[in-house]
């Protein structure tokens, strides 16, 4: 009997349960009701009366280091590392920070906002999913114009509502709702039924800018892009070509000098050295006219930039698509721009 006490108590020096649960087995073990303890007290009415007295201070022995055994291990799992329901410790640092960052969009998009806000302009904002007149109408476009055709634009339902194809429809919305002069950048999402591809995409963004005020003209125009292009690309070179939209009249497109210098410059170029950046144009009297303004008292330019193709320009990314496929492998690639 002594020997096998003397091996219990070197079992309960050894054993290291490490859970609550596992203690609990542990303590029913030796001290349940039909543990190892209660046998070897029945085992210890037969010892030989000689043999109690040492026999019985090992049980003591045994009993008392299962208690203390148990003791110290239940303060171990309580003081030890805060558990939840799931048993997982919730204040283990985890391996990996991923720094947030911006998308490229959102940050070229902030970026030409406040370009424009540094010459006065304000922000406004429109719906996405709007109507003909805001679309079209208003915007002096003829009933038959192809851009209304369904080719083009997304209907969401009958030919009245219809998911915006520019922006220019905020410059609508604007001049109904309040009164000359306008200095507004308007920046926003916007859809058109075309096939994606490397330089084309369904949903893509815009910034439109409006300025209507009393004797506003052409050259107004003409230096406001200047600025622009000089602040965002840092050239200061731009052209512009005459061009047709139906709501600007003249109308031209902005073209910036970017040069020939390197292999990439040919390539975006297209051998030219110029890039086209942007639609724009003064203000055609039918658009302020069927917004209730007097073009006889006012006039103004209006300029329309997809943002995409200036972030393409600016980081020179070689596909569209990769603003819209959220791979971390091209967006943790600007997490050091602010
Ligand atoms: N709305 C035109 C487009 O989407 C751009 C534009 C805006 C042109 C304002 C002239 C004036 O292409």
């Amino acid at each position: 009997m002594k020997d096998k006490i003397e091996g219990l108590l070197a079992k309960v020096k050894e054993a290291a349960p490490n859970s609550a649960e596992e203690i609990e087995k542990f303590r029913i073990e030796f001290l349940g009701r039909k543990g190892l303890l209660k046998d070897l007290a029945a085992e210890f009415k037969a010892v030989p009366n000689e043999q109690k007295r040492e026999i019985g201070q090992l049980l003591n022995r045994l009993k008392t280091d299962v208690q203390e055994k148990i003791e110290t291990l239940k303060s171990a799992v309580s003081s030890g590392p805060a558990a939840d329901a799931s048993g997982e410790d919730m204040t283990r640092p985890h391996g990996q920070e991923l720094p947030g960052a911006r998308h490229p969009i959102s940050i070229v998009r902030s970026e030409i906002l406040d370009i424009f806000s540094r010459i006065g302009f304000t922000v406004a904002e429109g719906p996405e999913i709007e109507d003909d007149w805001h679309v079209f109408s208003g915007l002096n476009f003829p009933p038959e114009h192809p851009a209304r055709d369904m080719q083009d634009t997304f209907f969401v339902e009958g030919d009245d509502r219809l998911l915006r194809t520019h922006t220019s429809s905020v410059q609508v919305r604007e001049m109904e709702k309040k009164d000359p002069p306008f200095r507004i950048v308007m920046p926003g999402r916007v859809f058109r039924n075309e096939a994606v591809s490397a330089r084309s995409h369904c949903a893509f963004h815009q910034i439109e800018g409006l300025y209507i005020d009393k004797d506003v003209s052409f050259a107004d125009l003409k230096q406001t892009l200047l600025y622009f292009a000089q602040e965002f690309f840092g050239k200061a070179k731009i052209r512009l070509r005459p061009s047709y939209f139906p709501f600007t009249e003249p109308s031209a497109e902005m073209d910036v000098y970017w040069g020939l210098e390197t292999e990439t410059d040919y390539r975006i170029t297209k051998g030219t050295g110029w890039l086209e950046v942007l639609g724009c144009g003064m203000v055609d009297p039918n658009v302020l006219k069927a917004s209730g303004i007097d073009p006889e008292v006012y006039s103004g330019f209006a300029f329309g930039m997809g943002i995409e193709r200036i972030t393409m320009l600016r980081y020179q990314i070689g596909d569209l698509r990769m603003f819209f496929e959220n791979d971390m492998r091209f967006l943790s690639q600007f997490t050091s721009v602010s």
